[in-house]
């Protein structure tokens, strides 16, 4: 598809969604799959496995799938399941277990709400987790670098829209720091440059399927509970201040990576348009961690300083399950194995 920009050359803007079902993996999946190709009416799930609720790749694929009605939507279903009880009650309980899981490693430490941008800071310097954009560059093929772009397409080809939730959630300063954050994410206005276009282009460089939700059945669950724990909390305006702190400490942690990451591209000889997505994370996150840690996660706890607590939590979850993630990916890779599911076809 072709649209005309608002200013310059005109440019190839990808399709996105809504995303073709993938196939069961498990009992929750099998359950939601059947009832959401009917019309609309009582889900019920079987109870879910004694499984870590982040890894499991049925428990985090079925979460994902509720979820994903909130966004572009999953072919051939029904737009009304996205309010539908049953399936909320039902994804009610997923959300249970995953932030269970999260606390049982994340108990609550006091945050000063004057400081929660060196709070998130600490946090990150803390973070001992094996880093992805580290070992592409110094040790990835080009089959560990395609298979890292599946994992990210999860995320990447709706990159930003989690966050936008949160928009209508604030106010004042941090509101007026995440619209021109979420603006830029969004391209300036201009289609082509969206984010998560620029995902698209690079998926394409590197020989890849761009269609949005192309790989879902081959992305295990630790990947899914990286963008489920996003939507989780863009979802709940509780969640508010964990939202700007995930934001936040994404924003932080951008740079670096991302300048690894196109270093890495070029290192393995794909076509120089395969590292653009990374180059442009590198330019604009210098301004927006800035802009993250001062006025979005700084001033809203201003605002409201009893989300100093839940900022935090929000960087801490991030680094939780990245690194469950990084663990995973970086191990598979190392012993020469692949990271991702098997294909099912
Ligand atoms: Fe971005
Ligand atoms: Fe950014």
């Amino acid at each position: 598809m072709w649209v005309t920009t608002t200013s310059g050359p005109r440019q190839a803007v990808h399709g996105f969604g809504p995303a073709p079902l993938p196939p069961a993996r498990g009992p929750l999946t099998e359950a939601l799959l059947l009832a959401l190709v009917s019309a609309p009416g009582t889900l019920r799930l079987p109870a879910p496995p004694a499984a870590d609720p982040l890894a499991d790749d049925d428990e985090a694929l079925t979460l994902y799938l509720c979820y994903e009605l909130s966004y572009k939507g999953l072919e051939g279903v029904d737009d009304r399941w996205e309010w539908e009880p049953s399936l909320l009650a039902a994804r009610r309980e997923l959300e249970r277990r995953f932030v269970r899981r999260l606390r049982a490693e994340l108990a609550p430490v006091p945050v000063d709400p004057r400081a929660v941008g060196e709070a998130i800071a600490s946090v990150l310097a803390a973070d001992r987790a094996p880093s992805v954009s580290r070992y592409l560059l110094e040790h990835g093929g080009p089959a560990d670098f395609r298979e890292f772009a599946i994992h990210r397409s999860a995320y990447q080809l709706k990159e930003a829209d989690p966050h936008t939730f949160a928009i209508p959630r604030l106010s004042g300063v941090p509101k007026a720091a995440m619209v021109k954050i979420q603006y830029e994410e969004y391209g300036d206005g201009r289609a082509g440059e969206m984010h998560a276009n620029l995902f698209a282009d690079t998926l394409s460089e590197l020989g890849l399927t761009p269609t949005y939700g192309w790989y879902l059945d081959r992305i295990p669950g630790v990947t899914l509970s990286g963008v489920n724990l996003i939507s989780l909390f863009g979802l709940h305006r509780r969640w508010r201040g964990a939202l700007v702190g995930h934001l936040a400490a994404f924003e932080m942690t951008s740079v670096g990576p991302n300048a690894r990451y196109a270093a890495a591209a070029r290192r393995l000889g794909f076509p120089e348009a395969a590292s653009r997505f990374f180059d442009v994370h590198v330019d604009a996150d210098e301004e927006h961690q800035g802009l993250a840690a001062g006025p979005l996660a700084a001033g809203l706890t201003e605002l409201e300083p009893g989300l100093a607590d839940d900022v935090v939590f929000g960087a801490r979850a991030l680094c939780l399950v990245e690194g469950l993630w990084s663990h995973h990916a970086t191990g598979a890779w190392s012993r020469g194995l692949s990271s991702l599911r098997p294909s099912a076809s």
